[in-house]
């Protein structure tokens, strides 16, 4: 498989160029995806897939007069920019969604739920997935509170554990952590099993939690247990603070479609527990 790794410098972009040591990768700097004369002028031949790890992530960000431009630009312009070369040379297109195009009143997210973005990152990423499935030979794989190699959540609270902090943390917004590794795993099966093409929902399995549950979690699993994590409320928590976006409190994906191509999910504690002896060797 000739493979090409777009926003190769993230999270989900580094861990692809590990697993796929032979593909061409392109950060922004090489190939950026919003300008159309370079996605046009980029050497497609020979490439039968595309990996687009790029998109704009910042999600309060998104919710500012440059931030909204550039989410746009980046999250939909750029995948249609990547659907229309995949569509005329015949490659495959896969894109990376997110769990942010619903609101989150679903208890579980299935792939057929209706779009129903609450903020401007959401609106843009869903607009993203509507121009890939335009592409006849596309995967959309939507995922959920990604770790990998970057800034992260996880990192995040360990960086407070270190520090000696014992943090407030939201309680009532729940979904499950995606490690770039089981993304990228199933990005693998995806393509190697020649699954039909369209929308699948990717994060690791186990027990929905909230982020103060899984804040606990990382604590006890760094041996922390000499700090607390408060509850609070989403909206208590961002009551003080201006120019936040509104964020789905239900981000659980069903992974079932998932399952049902062979694929056998991880569950995110044991990710998790790997991820933070590395992290705190
Ligand atoms: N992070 C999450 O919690 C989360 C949750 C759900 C879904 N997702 C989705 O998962 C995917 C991967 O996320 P991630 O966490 O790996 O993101 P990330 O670490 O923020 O990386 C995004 C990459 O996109 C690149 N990029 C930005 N603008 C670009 C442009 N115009 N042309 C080419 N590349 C550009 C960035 O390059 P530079 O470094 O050069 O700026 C960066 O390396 C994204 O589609 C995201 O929407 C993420």
């Amino acid at each position: 498989m000739n493979i090409v790794i777009i926003g190769s410098r993230g999270q989900l972009g580094t861990a692809l160029q590990t697993q796929y040591p032979d593909a061409r990768a392109a950060d922004s700097d090489q190939l950026d995806i919003t300008d159309t004369a370079a996605v046009e002028a980029f050497d497609w031949s020979g490439v039968d897939v595309i990996l687009n790890a790029a998109a704009y992530t910042n999600v309060d960000g998104a919710e500012t007069a440059e931030g909204r431009t550039a989410a746009w630009q980046v999250n939909a312009v750029g995948p249609a920019n990547l659907a229309r070369v995949a569509s005329r040379h015949g490659i495959t297109l896969l894109h990376i969604s997110s769990d942010y195009v619903f609101d989150g009143t679903a208890a579980q997210h299935s792939e057929t739920e209706k779009f129903a973005p609450l903020g401007i990152y959401g609106q843009t990423k869903a607009a993203g997935d509507i121009v890939v499935s335009v592409a006849e030979k596309h995967y959309i794989l939507r995922t959920s509170w990604v770790i990998g190699e970057g800034k992260n959540f996880v990192r995040t609270m360990l960086s407070l554990a270190e520090k000696g902090i014992s943090p407030t943390v939201v309680a009532d917004q729940v979904g499950r952590l995606t490690f770039t590794s089981e993304l990228v795993r199933a990005i693998d099966h995806l393509l190697g099993s020649q699954a039909a093409y369209g929308t699948y929902n990717v994060s690791n399995d186990g027990e929905p939690s909230s982020w103060a549950a899984i804040t606990r979690e990382i604590f006890a699993l760094a041996g922390r247990d000499d700090l607390t994590v408060t509850d609070t409320t989403t909206e208590e928590y961002f009551a003080t603070k201006e120019g936040i976006s509104p964020r789905p409190l239900q981000s659980t994906l069903s992974l079932d479609k998932l399952h049902a191509t062979g694929f056998t999910s991880v569950d995110w504690r044991t990710d998790l527990a790997e991820y933070v002896k590395k992290e705190t060797a």
